[in-house]
């Protein structure tokens, strides 16, 4: 299985380009079901996660073509609606392909998606809003079979917690339902404002996308269009990250600062010094960082979970204690005795996580448990002292495009090992 190593101790510099947003284009590429026509979704991230929603959207009778950074579905015709059970275990977020299915086919067969790396990852909110949308969903043998005899009808729905996943299935079934849906204590990810941006360029009536409250006034049928998604939030703040634990200076092309507000002040707080023009940013990072005392991840525009854990791994060398709370998932820190390889001193109890700083980290054999968490273990290794060997890293393939490639260009010395 290939690997990553990296010799650390470069602070890094040069400039870069944001991939285009995974937690974008997945639910983006669900819509495209609902598309009877040709889309073209550019600035798409080369990364296995896109590959999955492709063979899943093929699965379904799409006719899908890829290069590098577009993918273009033919959603003239698709016959099917049940996903391969493989293709729900490789990707838990394929659960978004649900509400997009039955929207186009009346009906939906996927397996019960597995927990993942992150806890128990219950669908609970995306069920009971199908439901009252008029779906019934029966689970047998670990399949949900769903059926929407007579087509989705709109509803009224309050989401007990605004969860993402469960904000797209339901504004994905509703864009050709039949009447008005109206979505309160929506998720307000910037990534929802971009798949309502999608699907009303395609036809949609989708108003208040990215707000508690979404209005979506049912169509007919949606036509093929165009769209760029937008930039990685979260694959930003992972290479501000390594810069900053480094002591490194670069500059990073096409983000979107609005995205990343509460990052930015966590960034500006461990003294890095931020400057922001367009859509560029540069980052100045301090010879040490200072600990930040206390960070809650939190639903949007809170601080992000997915962020966590390279804030985590980037505070392990600063000056002081900071402690970390998790809010959204169970167990996000299956990652942190990976870390501890590298020296670094972290206690955690349930979903708080105490980061002492220390001046050095030293460079250690370690494994991916997750993708954030792989993300973590190369911002460590980038800044420790000696050689760094990262395996399983098939995680973090699943959400960056080329990493190694990405910090190559900001002069770190870390390359792919058997790179198969
Ligand atoms: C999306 O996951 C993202 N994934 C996650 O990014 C991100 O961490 C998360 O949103 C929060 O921002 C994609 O967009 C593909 P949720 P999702 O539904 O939709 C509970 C990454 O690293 N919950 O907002 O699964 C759930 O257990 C990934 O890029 C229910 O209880 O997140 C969790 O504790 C990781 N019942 C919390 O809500 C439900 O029906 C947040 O889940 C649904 C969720």
């Amino acid at each position: 299985m290939s690997e990553i190593i990296i010799n650390g101790g470069k602070r890094l510099s040069g400039e870069i380009n944001i991939q285009g947003a995974k937690n974008s284009v997945l639910p983006v590429l669900a819509g495209t079901i609902l598309c009877k026509g040709n889309c073209v979704v550019n600035n798409c991230p080369d990364i296995s996660d896109v590959e999955t929603s492709v063979k899943i959207l093929e699965s379904l009778g799409c006719k899908c073509h890829r290069d590098k950074n577009t993918v273009t579905v033919c959603g003239e015709c698709v016959p099917h609606y049940e996903i391969p059970e493989a293709l729900m275990r490789e990707m838990r977020s394929s659960v978004v392909f649900l509400g997009a299915i039955i929207g186009r086919n009346g009906r939906a067969v996927i397996s019960s998606p597995g927990g993942c790396e992150l806890g128990p990852r219950p669908i609970d909110l995306h069920l009971s809003a199908l439901a009252k949308m008029g779906v019934t969903i029966t689970e047998e043998h670990g399949f949900l079979y769903c059926n929407a005899e007579g087509g989705i009808k709109g509803a009224e729905i309050s989401l007990g917690f605004p969860s993402v996943g469960a904000t797209e299935n339901i504004i994905l079934a509703a864009a050709t339902a039949k009447g008005l849906t109206v979505i309160h204590n929506a998720a307000r990810e910037p990534e929802i404002s971009d798949l309502a941006d999608f699907l009303n360029s395609a036809g949609a009536r989708i108003y208040g996308g990215g707000s508690d409250t979404v209005y979506i006034h049912g169509v007919e049928e949606l036509r093929g269009t165009e769209h760029s998604i937008i930039p990685d939030r979260i694959a930003a703040a992972t290479y501000m990250a390594c810069a900053a634990i480094t002591g490194g200076e670069i500059k990073i092309r096409n983000i979107m600062p609005s995205h990343m507000v509460a990052m930015l002040s966590v960034f500006r707080e461990s003294g890095c010094n931020i400057e922001i023009s367009g859509k560029n940013l540069t980052l100045k990072a301090p010879d040490r960082l200072f600990s930040i005392p206390q960070i809650r991840s939190q639903v949007y525009p809170g601080f992000p979970t997915d962020a966590g854990p390279v804030i985590i791994a980037m505070l392990c060398k600063a000056e002081g204690n900071t402690v970390f709370s998790e809010n959204i998932f169970e167990s996000r820190f299956r990652y942190i005795d990976e870390l501890k390889r590298l020296g670094a001193k972290i206690k955690t109890e349930g979903k708080i996580a105490v980061i002492d700083g220390i001046a050095s980290l030293s460079g250690a054999g370690c494994k991916a448990t997750d993708l954030r968490g792989g993300a973590a273990l190369v911002t460590a290794g980038l800044a420790a002292n000696g050689t760094t060997v990262i395996g399983e890293i098939q995680h973090i393939k699943r959400g960056y495009d080329d990493i190694v490639g990405t910090l190559k260009k900001l002069n770190a010395d870390i390359n792919y090992l058997n790179e198969e």
